[in-house]
């Protein structure tokens, strides 16, 4: 699915763009990813298995741009990709109400209010898809991905204790979140 060019006006008086990424923004989108596996503990990859192609990233912009329901918004500051998120739904009948998201910005444009604007997106084009209850999973201790869920109306419904080792040997738990869409 395409989500189509919106202008957004941050609290800074910035401008940014949030649209579905093209093919042709392939190089801007693996540097995007370099930058934040290498700025934040809290996403899963990390620097060294960013590892995409020309062919591989084409490939992924193109799955959600063809997708019914899948979607990904990246944010544009001028020519650079400054975040993205990813709208995913289960594939199996039995669990196609269930929606997951992924979101991420560089550090540059935490705290202006763009991680509310694409959730609020996604829960609309979630929605839309006949979705009816939204997912994710955040790291424990990544305080900001905690504060933007909580805002957005999401609930812990879980946790799987040491879900993730960092490089140092320390664990954190997985902690799952719920909201109904
Ligand atoms: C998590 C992330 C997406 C938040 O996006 P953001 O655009 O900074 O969030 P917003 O500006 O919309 O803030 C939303 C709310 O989160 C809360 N919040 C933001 N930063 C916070 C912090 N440091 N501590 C506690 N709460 C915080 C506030 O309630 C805020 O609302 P307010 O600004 O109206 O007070 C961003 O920090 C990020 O990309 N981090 C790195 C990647 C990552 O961790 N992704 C999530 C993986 S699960």
């Amino acid at each position: 699915m395409i989500f189509k060019e919106k202008k957004v006006l941050l609290r800074n008086g910035q401008t940014v763009i949030l649209k579905s990424p093209s093919e042709d923004d392939w190089e801007r989108m693996i540097d995007y990813i370099k930058c934040v596996s290498a700025e934040t503990p809290y996403i899963l990859r990390t620097p060294e298995e960013c590892k995409d192609t020309e062919e591989s990233e084409k490939a992924f912009i193109k799955h959600y741009a063809e997708s019914e329901c899948e979607c990904m918004i990246a944010v544009f500051d001028g020519d650079k990709v400054v975040g993205n998120c990813n709208l995913n739904v289960k594939n199996r009948k039995k669990v196609r109400h269930r929606a997951e998201l992924g979101i991420g910005l560089r550090k540059s444009h935490y705290r202006l209010g763009i991680g509310t604007m694409l959730i609020t997106e996604l829960s609309i084009i979630a929605r839309n898809a006949g979705c009816t209850q939204f997912e994710l999973t955040y790291v424990d201790g990544n305080c900001r991905a905690k504060g933007l869920y909580e805002k957005c109306g999401f609930v812990e419904v879980g946790r799987m204790p040491c879900g993730v080792r960092f490089e140092d040997g320390t664990y954190a738990d997985d902690v799952f979140m719920r909201k109904v869409l």
